[in-house]
């Protein structure tokens, strides 16, 4: 007979519908932020250099992130294509994340290593003079402008706050390593060492 108020009570049943599905969101998601596996980075790896953390923000500046996902998914299409599947263990220092979902262009997780520098600054100075059918747009201006290396220790401190490990050194050393250098460096640093933790045969 309590079913019946329920059943006719609209705003008791939202109430209790929202009860349900909370419940249901917490058993998924609190579990996550206890487990190892998610939580703990993996072996070997280390927070972003000068440079790299540098090339991240111009990355999303650019909105790269709107055309390439950094998430490769355990399915054998993603693996046979992009190699082994990403690991949460890999990302525990990413704020924010880049996993995305939507693929303009390729998964880009696992980058690093695959090109030489010379064709990743060919290639952003203009796609289509190494892949003649690339709709992805020409980024030249990283070629002419100077890196701000006043911002960059300031964005290492902030991220140490939120747990990555950077040093009183890292920081102190940030602006010196990152002085006088061109966007485009900073932008090759950052793609070279996307995923090169795993090893994996493509
Ligand atoms: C409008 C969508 C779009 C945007 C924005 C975009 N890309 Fe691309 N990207 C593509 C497409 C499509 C390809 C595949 C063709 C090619 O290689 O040029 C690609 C390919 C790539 C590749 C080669 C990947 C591989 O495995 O062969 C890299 C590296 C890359 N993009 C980096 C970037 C970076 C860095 C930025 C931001 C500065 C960026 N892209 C912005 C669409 C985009």
């Amino acid at each position: 007979m309590n079913h019946d108020l329920v059943e006719k009570n609209i705003g008791l049943m939202i109430i209790f519908i929202i009860i349900a599905i909370s419940f249901g969101a917490l058993v998924e998601l609190v579990p996550l932020a206890f487990q190892k596996e998610t939580t703990e980075p993996i072996k070997g790896l280390k927070p972003l250099n000068a440079m790299q953390l540098t090339g991240r923000d111009i990355y999303i500046r650019e909105g790269c992130h709107v055309c390439h996902s950094q998430m490769i998914r355990p399915m054998r299409s993603e693996t046979e294509r992009y190699g082994h599947y990403s690991v949460a263990g890999e990302s525990v220092y990413e704020h924010p994340f880049l996993w995305g979902s939507k693929r303009t262009g390729p998964d880009l997780a696992r980058v690093g290593e695959r090109y030489s520098d010379e064709w990743h600054r060919a290639h952003l100075y203009d796609p289509r003079a190494v892949v003649p059918e690339s709709i992805m747009p020409a980024y030249p201006w990283l070629f002419n402008n100077e890196i701000d290396a006043s911002m960059v220790g300031k964005k290492m401190a902030a991220l140490r706050k939120v747990g990555v490990p950077y040093t009183d050194a890292d920081i102190a050393n940030a602006a010196e390593s990152v002085q006088g250098k061109k966007e485009i460096d900073a932008m090759v640093a950052y793609l070279q060492q996307l995923g090169t933790l795993i090893k994996y045969k493509r």
